[in-house]
C-alpha cells in the first residue's frame, strides 16, 4: 500500500508535467523557477517534509489554527493523541476519536503523517507500569499491534521508541520498561511494529543526541543493533534547542547515522530563549533555525523537520521551562516570526513568506488603470494531490479600492473546503468572494493574497480557472 507520502510525492511529480504542458502560468511558474512561499510549497519542491506538532483540540476549535496547519506544513504529527494514555488509557480500551480526527484531516489536506510513540516513559497509564515482565510485553505487543494496524497506510513512519537512553553520561534510562524487561524491550517494540505495519518507517527518537556526545553515542550503538536486523529505519533527533546553541558537530553527528544507512529527521523542533525575546534574540534564532533547517536540506537523507507547535502560545517550553518561550516559528496572532522567513529560505522558498502587500508604482503612466478594469485576480496551485490541493489567489489594484470581489466557477468536482483572508459565498461550484477586514483597502497598484483548499473527486489537475475581479 502507499503511503500518504509517497502518494502526494507522485502525484505532485505527475501534476508538474501535466502542468508545464497544459496549464497556464499559475501552476507552472509555481514549478519552473518561481520561489515558493509557503514551508509547504517550498519543502514539496525539495522532497521534505516540513511537519508541526497538533493540537487536536485546538484543529477542532480553531480555523485560522486550522488553515494554517493545512497551508504551510506538508506534515503533521500528533502533540499528544497518539501517546499511551490518549490511545489505551485501561487495559484493551482503546480510544482513538482524537488520533483518527488527526489522521483524517492529513488525508484531506494531503499530509503524512509521522506517528508519536509507542513506547515511552512518559504518558504511559499506571496500569502499564505495574505490569510484572509477561504482562508488559504482551502489554506492549497488543498496544502497538492495535495502533500501528489501524493506521497501517496512513501514518508513513513511528516514534517506536522515545527517550531510551537517559542524561546520565550515556547509561540507559532508568525505566519502568527498563527495570521490569531489560534492555530487550527496545527490540521487542521494534520487531512488534515492523511485523504490524511493513511499510512504515520506524525511527527511535530522543532529545540531547543532536551533537556528538555520550548520549547521541549510546544511541548509535543502538542503532547499529537495530538496523543490523532490518527493524530499524531512521532515528529522529527531538531538537529541543536553546537560543545559539546549534551544536557544532549536528551535522557530523547526523551524518554518522546517515553512513549506518538510516534516515535521520529533526521531530521535534523549537528553540528557547529567556523571554520577552528582543529584536536581536529573535534575529538570532532566525539563524539558529536556519541552520538546523540547511543541515537537513543538504542531507538527501533527511526526512525533514517537524517543529514542536504552530505558535509560540501553542508550545510546551513555558510550562516546562520557565522563564522560557517563544520558540517556534509563529507568533500568537498567526503572523509569521524572523525565524519562519529563515526557515522558508533555507528550504529553499523566497522572499519574507508574508503575503505580498506590493508597493504602490510611483510610475503615473503606469499606475492610471483602464477605466472599468479596477482589478485583477489571478489563482496559482501551490501544493497539489489526489483529492485536493491548495491555492494562492493575488488580488491587484489597478485604482485605489476600499473593497474587492472575486467570482470564478469551477469546471469540474473542485470545491473549497476552508479559506483564509477572504470572506462570502466559497463552498459551490461558482465561487463568489470578498476582502476580509483587513485586506479590502488598496492604493492603485498594490496587491493582497488569500488562500484555500479544495478537495475533488478524483485524481485529475487541478484547475485554474479564470477569475473575475471588481471593485467593491
Ligand atoms: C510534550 C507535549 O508538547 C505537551 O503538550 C505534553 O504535556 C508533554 O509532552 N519530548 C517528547 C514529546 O517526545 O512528546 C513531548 O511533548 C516534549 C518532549
Amino acid at each position: 500500500m502507499l503511503h500518504n507520502r509517497q502518494r502526494r510525492r507522485a502525484l505532485i511529480a505527475g501534476a508538474v508535467t501535466l502542468a508545464t504542458a497544459a496549464l497556464g502560468i499559475g501552476l507552472s511558474t509555481q514549478f519552473a523557477g518561481a520561489q515558493a512561499t509557503t514551508l509547504r510549497a517550498a519543502a514539496d519542491a525539495i522532497g521534505k517534509d516540513i511537519g508541526v506538532a497538533v493540537d487536536v483540540n485546538k484543529l477542532q476549535s480553531n480555523t485560522q489554527y486550522r488553515n494554517t496547519i493545512a497551508a504551510e506544513f506538508n506534515s503533521v504529527t500528533a502533540e499528544n493523541a497518539m501517546k499511551w494514555d490518549a490511545t489505551e488509557p485501561q487495559d484493551g480500551n482503546y480510544t482513538f476519536s482524537q488520533a483518527d480526527t488527526l489522521v483524517n484531516f492529513a488525508e484531506d489536506n494531503g499530509q503524512s503523517v509521522h506517528g508519536h510513540t509507542f513506547v515511552w516513559h512518559a504518558q504511559t497509564p499506571s496500569w502499564v507500569q505495574g505490569l510484572n515482565a509477561t504482562a508488559m510485553r504482551s502489554a506492549m505487543v497488543d498496544h502497538i499491534n492495535t495502533v500501528a494496524n489501524r493506521y497501517e497506510g496512513r501514518v508513513d513512519s513511528w516514534d517506536v521508541v522515545n527517550e531510551v537512553v537517559s542524561d546520565n553520561n550515556g547509561a540507559m534510562r532508568d525505566s519502568f520498561w527498563l527495570r521490569t524487561m531489560g534492555e530487550g524491550y527496545i527490540t521487542t517494540a521494534f520487531q512488534t511494529a515492523r511485523a504490524a505495519d511493513p511499510n512504515a518507517d520506524l525511527y527511535i527518537n530522543d532529545y540531547s543526541i543532536e551533537g556528538d556526545n555520550a548520549k547521541s553515542d549510546t544511541i548509535y550503538r543502538l542503532a547499529q543493533g537495530l538496523k543490523s536486523q532490518n527493524i530499524l529505519d531512521g532515528v529522529g533527533f527531538q531538537s529541543h534547542l536553546i537560543l545559539g546553541q546549534v551544536p557544532s558537530t549536528m551535522e557530523a553527528n547526523l551524518q554518522r547515522f546517515v553512513d549506518l544507512g538510516l534516515k535521520v529527521r529533526i521531530t521535534e523542533l523549537d528553540i528557547r530563549l529567556n523571554t520577552p525575546a528582543d529584536a536581536n534574540e529573535l534575529a538570532q534564532q532566525a539563524e539558529d533555525y536556519r541552520r538546523v533547517t540547511e543541515i537537513c536540506a543538504e542531507l538527501a537523507d533527511c526526512s525533514g523537520i517537524t517543529v514542536w507547535g504552530l505558535r509560540d502560545n501553542d508550545s510546551w517550553v513555558p510550562g516546562t521551562f520557565p522563564g522560557t518561550g517563544a520558540a517556534l516559528l509563529f507568533n500568537d496572532d498567526f503572523s509569521k516570526k524572523p525565524a519562519y522567513t529563515s526557515t522558508l529560505n533555507a528550504l529553499g522558498g523566497g522572499g519574507t513568506g508574508e503575503p505580498t502587500t506590493t508597493p504602490a508604482t510611483t510610475d503615473p503612466a503606469t499606475s492610471t488603470p483602464p477605466p472599468g478594469d479596477g482589478c485583477t485576480a489571478t489563482l496559482s496551485v501551490q501544493s497539489p494531490w489526489n483529492t485536493g490541493a491548495t491555492y494562492s489567489a493575488t488580488v491587484k489594484a489597478n485604482q485605489a479600492l476600499t473593497g474587492w470581489r472575486v467570482t470564478w466557477t469551477w469546471p469540474g468536482s473542485e470545491r473549497i473546503s476552508n479559506a483564509w483572508s477572504v470572506t462570502g459565498t466559497l463552498t459551490g461550484a461558482t465561487v463568489t468572494g470578498a476582502n476580509a477586514a483587513y485586506n479590502g483597502t488598496l492604493a492603485a497598484g498594490q496587491s493582497t493574497t488569500f488562500g484555500f483548499n479544495i478537495t475533488k473527486n478524483d485524481g485529475s489537475t487541478a484547475s485554474v480557472p479564470t477569475v473575475t475581479c471588481t471593485p467593491a
